[in-house]
């Protein structure tokens, strides 16, 4: 039987350490503020900003958002950004993707000043990432390596397998397990026996969007499962990349779906801005 990895509660301590900050800095007269640009109708994209512009709301972030029709063109989404840039009101710039097919996502990431770039998506923080230097880190996989570290569970010298090579998590992922002395393995759809590598993980996080892809003959007893997916079953119902109920038997650690991975994602969006603040002051 497996730990249940709670990320909604981890994620509510990490957003009371950033209100306490925030709350304390307001009574100095400052207050933080992150942009969130969303350009189009995608419905989960739309789900996904009003929980980050929740989360602003809790911890005393200020939170401006920028709600683009379909057919914005990408000029036009580039003078926003530049024009954030540029304010010095705004900590932080959020570029909800995907972005509509018209526009070039990497044109917009790279226009963000990477000092503003909260989600960590700028080549230069990337860059930074590698050589395992202080920079922005995406949300998503350094709420993984905090979970992991909340629960007390060691990546040193460990097997670790990402499950997907996502520019958002999965490559990231594997070079922040790596970063903690992990051995790390990334496995994709062009990978051969599957199995055979799962099979040897003490560490598995999958974030490929398959729902429930990881059985339970695939992991060995005692692995710890991070579970990123976030898809529709059968019954329509919300659902991991895991079949978690067989999973909690073998494993000895899981994050549920929903509330594991997610509210991690947005609570370190938050820490990040507070770090954007300080960074900013710090110059
Ligand atoms: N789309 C899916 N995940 C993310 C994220 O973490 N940040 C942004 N900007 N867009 C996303």
């Amino acid at each position: 039987m497996a730990i249940i990895i709670d990320g909604k509660k981890v994620s509510k301590e990490i957003k009371d350490e950033v209100r306490e900050k925030v709350l304390a800095l307001k009574e100095d007269g400052v207050e933080l503020a992150l942009a969130v640009v969303i350009v189009g109708n995608d419905n989960a994209s739309h789900v996904y900003v009003r929980n980050k512009k929740r989360a602003c709301e809790y911890t005393g972030i200020r939170s401006i958002e920028y709600d683009l029709a379909e057919d914005t063109k990408e000029e036009e989404l580039l003078s926003l950004i530049d024009k954030l840039n540029e304010d010095k009101d705004i900590n932080g710039i959020l570029v909800q993707m995907p972005l509509p097919k018209s526009i070039d996502p990497d044109k917009v990431i790279n226009r963000i000043d990477p000092n503003k770039d909260v989600d960590g998506f700028h080549p230069i923080n990337k860059g930074k990432m590698l050589e395992g230097s202080e920079c922005f880190l995406p949300c998503t996989p350094s709420g993984i390596i905090e979970l992991l570290k909340r629960y007390n569970i060691e990546i040193e010298g460990k097997r670790c397998v990402v499950l997907g090579r996502s520019d958002i998590v999965g490559k990231p992922m594997s070079i922040l397990l790596l970063s903690e002395n992990g051995t790390v393995t990334t496995c994709h759809s062009r990978t051969k026996d599957l199995s055979s590598i799962t099979k040897e993980a003490d560490i598995i996080v999958s974030a490929i969007g398959k729902a429930k892809f990881l059985t339970s003959d695939m992991v060995k007893d005692g692995s710890v499962v991070i579970d990123v997916g976030m898809n529709r079953d059968e019954n329509n119902n919300l659902c991991g990349d895991c079949v978690y109920d067989d999973l909690f038997e073998k494993c000895s650690a899981i994050t549920p779906v929903p509330g594991g991975v997610g509210p991690m994602t947005i609570a370190m969006l938050m820490k990040n801005v507070l770090h954007s603040y300080e960074n900013q002051k710090g110059k």
